[in-house]
């Protein structure tokens, strides 16, 4: 069924698990996702980004995970990844996404929380829920040092500060992960999110989450991590499935025979994942 964020976040948050977000450009992204989900019993949220909206058109993916939310028996959230652009974060909602981002890390406290607060008081309006994020989470940069740290990770007494004047549903917070694959294993600041959820005690968000190990991804769930972002991993998984068909059945022409082991294959994943957040058995 479809809902909102706010209210499968809410639940993750009551009951100390992690939501998986999954980045989608394709139907077989969509029916991956919503399979593992039905599979493992498990909410989760569909995402999509600017770019992936800009590629498959923001009705194609709307109507899409619309017919995946409404087919499903477990709760399922649309949502917009990274969105910094005014019109395009009306225009999600138009099209029936019950979530939005909206990216304002890289400006000034002020200008992001004046950015926020602007898009929380029109989304909230029509009953969408609201991410924003606060601190700068990494590129692709591995070793940050411990003045870097400081001036890029989430403060605390920013983030408690920029909740109580946006009325945001969730926080990005950046402690150590980075967007795409990692060069080394990333080290995440975990007595940063112990004291941001303390702080806050409400759900948070882990970007980059591709990469990061088993061990780290539990402790930052344990730790108060309610909304977890995977878009790598999958994007990996699919190449490796098509790439092994088409080395295997060079002359298979037909689209079906050569995505289809890629679904398969990002289904598989995806439910790990989803055990591994303790999302399963908990729609
Ligand atoms: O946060 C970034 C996501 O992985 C989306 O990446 O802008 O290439 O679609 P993209
Ligand atoms: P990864 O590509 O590292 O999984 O990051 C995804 C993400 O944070 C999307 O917002
Ligand atoms: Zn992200
Ligand atoms: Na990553």
């Amino acid at each position: 069924m479809l809902v909102t964020g706010k209210a499968i976040l809410h639940h993750a948050h009551e009951n100390e698990y992690a939501v998986g977000a999954f980045n989608v450009n394709n139907m077989e992204q969509v029916q991956a996702i919503i399979e593992a989900a039905e599979e493992t019993k498990s909410p989760v949220i569909i995402q999509a980004s600017q770019g992936g909206l800009q590629y498959a058109g923001v009705e194609y993916i709307a109507q899409m995970a619309k017919v995946a939310a409404e087919k499903a028996s477990v709760p399922v959230a649309i949502h917009l990844d990274h969105g910094t652009d005014f019109k395009q974060i009306m225009l999600c909602i138009r099209n029936g996404f019950t979530s939005v981002m909206i990216d304002g890390s890289h400006y000034e406290l002020e200008e992001n929380i004046r950015k926020t607060k602007q898009i929380v008081e029109m989304a909230h309006a029509v009953g969408v829920s609201v991410e924003a994020e606060l601190g700068k989470i990494g590129g692709t940069e591995d070793d940050i040092s411990v003045d870097e740290k400081d001036a890029t990770y989430t403060d605390p007494d920013e983030a408690e500060k920029f909740v109580a004047e946006t009325g945001i549903d969730s926080l990005a917070i950046a402690v150590g992960t980075a967007h795409g694959p990692y060069k080394g294993e990333p080290k995440l600041d975990f007595d940063r999110i112990k004291i941001i959820k303390e702080r806050l005690n409400m759900p948070i968000v882990l970007h980059g989450s591709s990469g990061v190990p088993e061990e780290s991804i539990k402790k930052a769930v344990s730790l108060g991590i309610n909304k977890i972002n995977i878009d790598t991993d999958i994007r990996m998984v699919f190449h490796k499935a098509v790439k092994e068909f088409i080395a295997s059945n060079p002359d298979t022409y037909d689209p079906r025979k050569i995505v289809g082991p890629a679904r398969k294959a990002m289904k598989e994943v995806i439910a790990e994942k989803m055990n591994m957040f303790g999302s399963s058995d908990k729609a």
